[in-house]
C-alpha cells in the first residue's frame, strides 16, 4: 500500500503561485473548520493542463479529456445536471444507495478509512454514513473549490465526521494523504465516473485502486447499464441544454486558463449512444471552417469537424465483472434499480493482489 506523510501547509502555501483572493479565502476557510477536515493539493500543475490541451487538440481527431469539465463552473454545471428530468442515473444511484445501503456496509465493513473517487458535492455519500460510519472520509476530487466546499458542507451536516479531502487526478497514478497505519480502507466511486474510461484504461485505473486497498479491501461502485439508446441520448443532450452548457464550458476553461481564443458560439454540443461501442458520446462540433489560437499555438478546424470531449461507457454486469477481474477484483454482490438502468457493485481485492 502507498503511504503518504501528512501535509500540514498554511494557505499560502497550499495555492502558491496561481493563488486567487477567492481560492485563498476558501482555503483559509477550510483551514478554520476546527478539526474535522483537513485539505490536502495534488492536483495537476497549470503546464501538466497546459500539454494535455495542446497535445489533445493537436491529434488528427481532436480529443480533451472529460477530467478538464471540473472547473468551479463546470462542477456546477454538474450538479445542475443530476437534478434533469432527463439525467436518471443520479436519483437511480441514491435510490439503491437508500435501499441497500446496510447491505453494502455489511459488505463494506464499519469504522474503517472510506475513499471516495470523484467525490464532487458528497451527496450519495451522506445516504451511506450512517450505515458505514467510517472512522475516516477522505474525497478525492480533481475540482479544488467544488471539493472545499462540498467537505465545509458536509463538515456542517456531520460535526463528528474526520475528513481529509484531497484534490488530485485518479486518471494517473496519484497520491492520498494515508497514515501508515490505517490498514482497514474501503472505496467508493459512485456515478458511473468508471465509464469515462476506455476499458484498458478502466483496469488499469481499477487495478491502482486494488493496489491502494489491499488483498480483501473493498471497493463499492457505480457502473451505469446499456439501455434503450433513446432513454441515453435525451440524458446526455436535455431539453434545457444545462448539458450543452456544460459541455462549451471547456472552451471558456481554455480560454480563461489557457490564453485560449475559442468562441464558444462557433461551436455546437453533440451527444449520442454509439451502439458498437457501448459507450454515449459527447462532442463539440466546429460550426464553421476556422482556425483558434490556444497558449500560443494555431489549430484548424474544418465545418462539421468534432472535439471528442467524453464517452461514458455502459456496461452489462457480466461484461464489468469481467474487467473487475482483470484488475484484480472478485465481485461479491450486484445491486440494480428495478427497471434495471444503473447497477451498484460490491468488490473485494483478490488475494493474488497482495503488496502490490
Ligand atoms: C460525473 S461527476 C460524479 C460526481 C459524483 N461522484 C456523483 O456521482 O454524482 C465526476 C466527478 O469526478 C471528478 N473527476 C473527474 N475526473 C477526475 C479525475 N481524473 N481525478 C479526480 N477527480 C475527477 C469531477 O470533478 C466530478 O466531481
Amino acid at each position: 500500500m502507498t503511504q503518504f506523510s501528512a501535509l500540514q501547509r498554511s494557505a499560502t502555501e497550499l495555492f502558491p503561485q496561481e493563488t486567487t483572493d477567492r481560492e485563498a479565502a476558501s482555503a483559509r476557510r477550510s483551514l478554520q473548520t476546527p478539526g474535522s477536515i483537513r485539505f490536502f493539493d495534488y492536483r495537476p500543475t497549470p503546464a501538466d493542463v497546459r500539454a494535455e490541451v495542446l497535445e489533445g487538440l493537436g491529434l488528427p481527431a481532436k480529443r480533451l479529456s472529460p477530467k478538464l469539465f471540473y472547473d468551479q463552473r463546470g462542477s456546477q454545471l454538474f450538479d445542475a445536471i443530476t437534478e434533469l428530468p432527463e439525467y436518471y442515473p443520479t436519483r437511480t444511484e441514491i435510490g439503491i444507495l437508500r435501499e441497500y445501503g446496510s447491505q453494502m456496509a455489511d459488505l463494506l465493513g464499519r469504522d474503517n478509512v472510506l475513499i471516495e473517487l470523484g467525490s464532487g458535492s458528497s451527496l450519495k455519500i451522506q445516504t451511506l454514513l450512517a450505515a458505514l460510519q467510517p472512522s475516516v472520509y477522505m474525497p478525492v476530487d480533481i475540482s479544488k473549490e467544488h471539493l472545499l466546499e462540498s467537505a465545509h458542507a458536509l463538515a456542517e451536516r456531520f460535526p463528528d465526521l474526520s475528513i481529509r479531502a484531497a484534490c488530485a487526478d485518479y486518471s494517473a497514478p496519484f497520491k492520498l494523504p494515508l497514515e501508515p497505519d490505517w490498514t482497514d480502507l474501503a472505496a467508493f466511486f459512485p456515478g458511473s465516473s468508471i465509464g469515462n474510461f476506455d476499458p484498458e484504461e478502466a483496469r488499469r485505473l481499477l487495478g491502482r485502486v486494488a493496489g491502494l486497498l489491499g488483498a480483501g479491501g473493498r471497493l463499492l461502485i457505480g457502473v451505469d447499464l446499456p439501455k434503450d439508446p433513446a432513454i441515453l441520448n435525451a440524458a446526455y443532450d436535455d431539453a434545457q441544454g444545462i448539458t450543452a452548457a456544460f459541455n462549451l464550458n471547456l472552451l471558456t476553461r481554455i480560454n480563461r486558463e489557457l490564453d485560449g481564443h475559442f468562441d464558444p458560439n462557433a461551436f455546437r454540443h453533440r451527444a449520442f449512444f454509439n451502439i458498437e461501442r457501448s459507450r454515449v458520446e459527447m462532442h463539440l462540433v466546429s460550426r464553421i471552417e476556422q482556425q483558434v489560437e490556444v497558449a500560443g499555438e494555431r489549430f484548424d478546424f474544418r465545418a462539421g469537424e468534432t472535439i471528442h470531449t467524453e464517452n461514458s461507457y455502459k456496461y452489462g454486469i457480466d461484461t464489468f465483472h469481467r474487467l473487475a477481474g482483470a484488475a484484480g477484483f472478485v465481485a461479491e454482490k450486484v445491486w440494480t434499480d428495478e427497471q434495471g438502468l444503473f447497477s451498484v457493485h460490491c468488490l473485494r481485492v483478490g488475494e493474488e493482489r497482495s503488496g502490490s
